[in-house]
C-alpha cells in the first residue's frame, strides 16, 4: 500500500511542477512514508529520520523534510514536538494536502494534517510508476479497514473503508494495458470487502479481467471473511486472474483468534482452504502468522503449527507479536508472552515455513509454468526472473527473451524462495487455456 501512495504523492508532486530526485542529497524536499503496523517497522523510519537530521544540518537547514502515512497518523505531536527538524506531517487521507501544506512550510511554518476521510480513494489520480519495471503494476481499489483485529493498528491510522467506483478502477486498467503493462495488483487493506454502491470485488475483479486478456491480475491481501463462492468461480473461469491467494490466518487457535478478533474458526477457515484447493486445483497460497499474541500458550502456538502442516502454504509472512498503543489487546489483554519465548516460537513457525516451501517447491520439479519476465535476475545479467502465474519467483537464461514476455518454462530446480528453469518458447496467455472460455 505504501509503494502505490508513494506513487501518489509522486504525481501530486509532478503536478505541482517538481522532479524526482535521484538522491536525497539532491532533494529540496524528502518525505518519508511510513509504517506502524509493528514497532521494528517504526524503529526503522527513526533510524532513517536521524540520517536526514545529519543531512539537513550539513545543508545548514535548507531542506524539507515531511513524515508521511500510518507514523504520521499515529505521533503527529511527537514529530513535531520532539523532532524539530520534521517539517511537515502529513496522513495518508491528505495527500493532495501536499502542495497547499509545502506552500505554509516556506512561508516559514509547520504544516499538519492528518484528518481522516470517509471518502478520499485518490481515485482520479494517475500515479507516477517508479515501481514494476513498466511490466508490473499497483492499482488501489479501496482503503481502510473496519475489522478491528485486536491486535491491528490499521484500523485507527488508516480510517474506514471506501472503496473507488468501478469505472474508475476499469479506466486505469484501459490506461495500463495501452501503456503496455502486463500484470496488475488490485490493492487494498481488505480488497475483497471492496464495495462500491453494492458492487462486490469478484464484479470487480471479472470486469477487470475482460479489459486485457493479456494482463494477469492479482489482489492483496484478503480477509478469509469475504470469500463468497462466486469469486472463487470468477477466479476459477478466468484465465487471466492468477491462481494465487494471500489469506491471513495469524493463529491456528479458536481462542487466540477469537482474542484476536478474527471472526472465524479454525476450522472454517480450513474448509475455506479445501474449497480454494477442490475449486481452483494448483492454487497457491500464502498466509500472515503472528507469535506469541496476548495469553498464547505452548499448546495454542502448537496448534499454529499444525495447521500450517494441514494447508502447507507456499509463502508465509511471519512475525512475533508487537503491542500497538490504542488497539483493543493493548487496552483489554496483556502482552504476556516474554519476549524471548515470542522468538522461539517465531523460529519454529519460520523453520516449518522453510520446510514446506522447500518440499512445495519441489514439487515443482519437472512441470511447466508460465512464467511473466520481470526484469534481469539479481544474480546475473544473462539470466531473467519473473513469477509463474502461482506467484512463484523463477529465474531462467535470458536468451533472446526480454522482460514483459511471457515464456513457457520447465522447472529443472527449486529450493524454499525460487525455481530455476529452463525456457521453452514465448507464448501468448490466451493461447495457454486448455478451452474457450465462456462466463
Ligand atoms: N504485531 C505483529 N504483527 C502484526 N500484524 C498486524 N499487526 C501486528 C502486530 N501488532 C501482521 C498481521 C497482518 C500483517 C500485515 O501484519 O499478520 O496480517
Ligand atoms: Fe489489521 Fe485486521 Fe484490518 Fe488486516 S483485517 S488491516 S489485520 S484490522
Amino acid at each position: 500500500m505504501n509503494f502505490a501512495d508513494s506513487e501518489i504523492v509522486n504525481s501530486i508532486m509532478v503536478e505541482r511542477g517538481m522532479t524526482p530526485s535521484e538522491t536525497p542529497e539532491d532533494a529540496s524536499v524528502v518525505f518519508i512514508n511510513t509504517c506502524s503496523i509493528r514497532d521494528n517497522a517504526e524503529r526503522k523510519v527513526w533510524n532513517r529520520l536521524h540520517d536526514f537530521r545529519k543531512m539537513k544540518r550539513q545543508r545548514n537547514g535548507d531542506m524539507v523534510v515531511g513524515i508521511l502515512g500510518c507514523m504520521a497518523e499515529r505521533l503527529r505531536e511527537k514529530f513535531l514536538e520532539k523532532e524539530k527538524l520534521v517539517d511537515l506531517v502529513v496522513g495518508p487521507d491528505a495527500y493532495r494536502e501536499l502542495p497547499s501544506l509545502l506552500a505554509e512550510v516556506e512561508d516559514g511554518r509547520k504544516a499538519v494534517n492528518v484528518i481522516l476521510s470517509q471518502e478520499e480513494t485518490y481515485a482520479d489520480i494517475t500515479p507516477v510508476r517508479t515501481t514494476g519495471n513498466g511490466v508490473s503494476a499497483f492499482v488501489s481499489v479501496m482503503r481502510g479497514c473496519d475489522n478491528m483485529c485486536s491486535f491491528c493498528v490499521v484500523p485507527f491510522t488508516r480510517g474506514r473503508e471506501r472503496s473507488r467506483a468501478v469505472e474508475s478502477v476499469l479506466d486505469e486498467f484501459k490506461i495500463l494495458s495501452d501503456q503496455g503493462y502486463r500484470e496488475v495488483t488490485l490493492l487494498g487493506q481488505n480488497v475483497n470487502s471492496y464495495n462500491h454502491e453494492g458492487r462486490n470485488f469478484a464484479e470487480l475483479m471479472y470486469r477487470c479481467s475482460l479489459i486485457d486478456p493479456e494482463m494477469r491480475i492479482r489482489f492483496s491481501t484478503s480477509h478469509p471473511k469475504d470469500f463468497p463462492d462466486e469469486f472463487l468461480q470468477v477466479m476459477q473461469e478466468r484465465h487471466n486472474i492468477c491462481n494465487y491467494i494471500h489469506i491471513p490466518i495469524q493463529s491456528g487457535n479458536n481462542e487466540v483468534l477469537e482474542r484476536m478478533r478474527r471472526t472465524y474458526t479454525r476450522e472454517e477457515y480450513l474448509d475455506l482452504i479445501d474449497k480454494m484447493k477442490e475449486m481452483i486445483p494448483g492454487v497457491s497460497l500464502s498466509t500472515d502468522i503472528i507469535a506469541g499474541f496476548c495469553g498464547e500458550t505452548e499448546a495454542q502456538h502448537r496448534d499454529t503449527l499444525d495447521v500450517m502442516k494441514r494447508v502447507r502454504y507456499d509463502l508465509a509472512y511471519m512475525f512475533a507479536y508487537s503491542e500497538r498503543e490504542r488497539t483493543l489487546a493493548h487496552r483489554k489483554f496483556e502482552d504476556d508472552v516474554p519476549g524471548e519465548v515470542k522468538k522461539r516460537r517465531l523460529s519454529e513457525i519460520i523453520q516449518l515455513q522453510q520446510e514446506i516451501a522447500a518440499e512445495q517447491n519441489r514439487l515443482e520439479i519437472g512441470k511447466r509454468h508460465v512464467v511473466l519476465a520481470e526484469g534481469r535476475s539479481k544474480r546475473s545479467a544473462e539470466q531473467l526472473s519473473g513469477r509463474t502465474d502461482t506467484n512463484k519467483m523463477t529465474i531462467f537464461d535470458k536468451g533472446s527473451y526480454q522482460s514483459g514476455d511471457y515464456v513457457e518454462v520447465e522447472i529443472i530446480d527449486a529450493n524454499s524462495a525460487t525455481l530455476k528453469a529452463t525456457a521453452l518458447r514465448k507464448v501468448t496467455l490466451s493461447e495457454t487455456v486448455a478451452e474457450p472460455i465462456t462466463v
